[in-house]
């Protein structure tokens, strides 16, 4: 089996690569960046330029499927160019694959494609399942609705489309954890607003789980990639400082505050999604990182 990764030299990316090796999975990869190319037997690099539309097709021989990660970050201020880049890292690609996958020959059956749970209301009382109808109004659920939207089109070439809705991902190679324990790990961890909007939170590792579940099982349709166990960023935040045996004594950092220093972004750490992981473990899917708990005593 052979698939190809779009954003594989990200956080998510690279422990796909991983997971794919440890099941003689080989892997192609488009990267925006000639220096990241490699070429290895299990792991050859392509370059692509999305935004000029260029991709090197022989990144597509003998490839069963295609998973899709790209996006420019949004942990990054969001200017109005910053926004920008966010919809059309995660469009422009989308629409090129579609247009590749088109017009050249090739052997893909399906298509897995990052989403994220931004695209749920935010809510401190409602408990989101894939079946979800309402979408957040909020610049990053219209965001990942279009996405959704696009990956929806390689219906129309007969391909399986799967997505996979990530939650809060926690590694200590990246993301948001590392930004979480620092200032725990200062002495100055304090929770966010009121600490009651709920973070669903996922473990790297069974993120990329997830992601080569839907593979193996060629599952169609929306996955929510979150663990079972969801927890406020009052609990997130003394559980860490917990681990880490660091007090906590400042009161919680005002909303007002957050929005001053990293402006319109500042919604990431008070938007409220609790999220449900069932339809995955329905389908049988085992989370290696069921409880907080555990996910943090590997963490820290
Ligand atoms: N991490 C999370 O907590 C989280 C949560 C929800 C959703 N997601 C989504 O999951 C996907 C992967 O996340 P990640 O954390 O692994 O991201 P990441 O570490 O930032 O990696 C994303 C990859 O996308 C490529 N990329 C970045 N900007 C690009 C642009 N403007 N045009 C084309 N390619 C670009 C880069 O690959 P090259 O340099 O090789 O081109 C980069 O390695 C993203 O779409 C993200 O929105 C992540």
């Amino acid at each position: 089996m052979k698939v190809l990764i779009t954003g594989a030299t990200g956080l998510i990316g690279s422990e796909i690569v991983k997971q794919c090796h440890k099941k003689n999975i080989d892997v192609n990869y488009l990267t925006t960046s000639k220096d990241k190319i490699e070429n290895k037997d299990n792991f050859k690099g392509f370059y692509w330029n999305p935004s000029q539309s260029k991709i090197d097709v022989n990144c597509l021989k003998n490839v069963d499927v295609i998973i899709h990660l790209v996006g420019a970050s949004i942990s990054k201020r969001w200017t109005k160019e910053h926004k920008q880049a966010i919809i059309n890292s995660r469009l422009e690609t989308t629409a090129l694959l579609h247009e590749t996958l088109k017009n050249n020959h090739n052997t893909i059956t399906q298509i897995i494609s990052a989403s994220a749970i931004g695209y749920y209301p935010d809510s401190l009382t409602k408990y989101y399942t894939e079946d979800e109808k309402e979408v957040s109004n909020s610049f990053l659920g219209k965001v990942v609705q279009e996405w959704e939207q696009v990956v929806d089109s390689f219906k129309t070439l007969n391909i399986i489309v799967s997505k996979v809705r990530i939650g809060v991902v926690l590694s200590n190679k990246g993301g948001a954890f590392p930004e979480l324990a620092k200032p725990i790990k200062y002495g100055v961890g304090a929770a966010m607003g009121t600490g009651k909007q709920w973070m669903s939170w996922i473990h790297l590792h069974d993120l990329a789980g997830i992601f080569l579940y839907v593979l193996e099982n060629e599952l169609e349709g929306v996955y929510n990639g979150v663990a079972p166990n969801p927890v406020t960023n009052k609990m997130l935040t003394k559980a860490i400082a917990k681990k880490m045996k660091m007090p906590l004594f400042l009161p919680n950092i005002p909303k007002f505050v957050m929005k001053i220093i990293l402006g319109e972004m500042h919604i990431i750490l008070f938007e409220s999604q609790r999220v449900s992981s069932k339809k995955i473990e329905k389908f049988n899917y085992k989370f290696e990182y069921f409880n907080l708990d555990s996910a943090l005593n590997d963490l820290v």
